[in-house]
């Protein structure tokens, strides 16, 4: 028995041997694919670790104001005589166009759900929209919209991907340390705004106290 096995040990030893290259190669290729998936599995649980998921007040569709209505991005997003740019929309703007009195459209469940959460049947803001802003900047960092659209005319969709298509606005995630957004560590940073300056030949601007006053 312990012969016929030994046999066998040595009879293998060769082949063994051959396929010991090749094995090695599956050796580094399972090295690599476990720490593929310890890298993936390491993001998919920091992710919620770093990022509290948090969702908008209202799941405003930009679609059907857009496209179905017809408006213009600056009718909700404005500048004012002094170029200030007014931001995401407060409820008392959506006054204008929805009240219990004078509705867009009576069979419609969301603009119901609109109108039975912020609006009172008076046609006052029963309670303000406290809209996430995904590109929000720290406090410290300087930021202005005429000087990039108006002088600059950068379309939004360069700085804001296509949030002005979307049929409901996706989550919120905002970073648990700093309370940052992180569409600020993914697309805003420091870097990226500076890397479109001097793209554009505004290298000017990259002088710390031009975004940092
Ligand atoms: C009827 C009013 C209305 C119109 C028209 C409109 N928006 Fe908005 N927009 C909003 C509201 C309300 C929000 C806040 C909710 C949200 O983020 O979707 C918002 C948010 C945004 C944001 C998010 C900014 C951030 O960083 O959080 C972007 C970008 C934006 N709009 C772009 C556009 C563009 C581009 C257009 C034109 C194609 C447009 N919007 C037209 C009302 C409007
Ligand atoms: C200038 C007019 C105007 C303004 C301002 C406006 N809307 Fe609308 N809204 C419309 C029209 C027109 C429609 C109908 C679009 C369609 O035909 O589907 C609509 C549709 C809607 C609907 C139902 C469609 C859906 O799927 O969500 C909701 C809810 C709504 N609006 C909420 C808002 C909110 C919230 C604001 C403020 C941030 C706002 N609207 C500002 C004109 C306006
Ligand atoms: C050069 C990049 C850039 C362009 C172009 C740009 N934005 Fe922005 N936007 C930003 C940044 C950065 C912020 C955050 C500003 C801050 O926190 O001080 C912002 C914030 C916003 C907000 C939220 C502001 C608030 O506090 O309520 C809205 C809405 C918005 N942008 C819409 C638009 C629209 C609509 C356009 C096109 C007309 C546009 N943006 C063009 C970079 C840009
Ligand atoms: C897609 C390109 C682009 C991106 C991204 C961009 N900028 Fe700019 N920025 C410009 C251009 C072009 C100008 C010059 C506009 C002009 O004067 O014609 C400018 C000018 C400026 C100015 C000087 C004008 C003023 O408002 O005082 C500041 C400050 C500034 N940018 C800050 C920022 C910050 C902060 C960010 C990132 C959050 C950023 N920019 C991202 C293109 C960009
Ligand atoms: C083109 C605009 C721009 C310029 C120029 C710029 N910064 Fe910034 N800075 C930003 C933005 C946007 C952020 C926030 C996003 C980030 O942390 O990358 C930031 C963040 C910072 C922070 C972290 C602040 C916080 O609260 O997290 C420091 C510190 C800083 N900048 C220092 C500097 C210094 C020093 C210079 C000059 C060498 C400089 N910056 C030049 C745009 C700019």
């Amino acid at each position: 028995m312990t012969h016929h096995d030994e046999a066998q040990a040595a009879g293998a030893g060769p082949v063994h041997e051959e396929h010991e290259p090749a094995k090695g190669g599956g050796g580094w290729l399972s090295f690599f694919a476990g720490l593929i998936l310890a890298v993936a599995a390491g993001w998919i649980i920091w992710q919620p670790l770093l990022y509290a998921k948090k969702t908008q007040p209202f799941p405003f569709n930009h679609v059907a104001h857009v496209e179905a209505a017809g408006l213009t991005c600056e009718e909700c997003h404005k500048f004012d005589d002094m170029g200030r740019f007014s931001g995401a929309p407060p409820v008392r703007a959506c006054l204008e166009c929805h009240t219990w009195e004078d509705r867009q459209n009576e069979d419609s469940e969301a603009e119901t759900a609109f109108l039975n959460e912020f609006v009172t049947k008076d046609g006052e803001v029963k309670k303000e929209a406290e809209w996430l802003i995904y590109s929000k900047q720290p406090d410290c960092v300087y930021f202005s919209h005429i000087a990039h659209v108006k002088m600059g005319k950068i379309g939004c969709e360069e700085c804001h991907g296509d949030h002005g298509k979307s049929a409901a606005p996706r989550p919120y995630y905002e970073n648990r340390i700093t309370r940052y957004s992180r569409d600020v560590y993914m697309k805003m940073k420091m870097t990226d705004c500076a890397d479109c300056h001097t793209r554009r030949q505004k290298p000017e601007n990259n002088a710390c106290f031009v975004c940092h006053k």
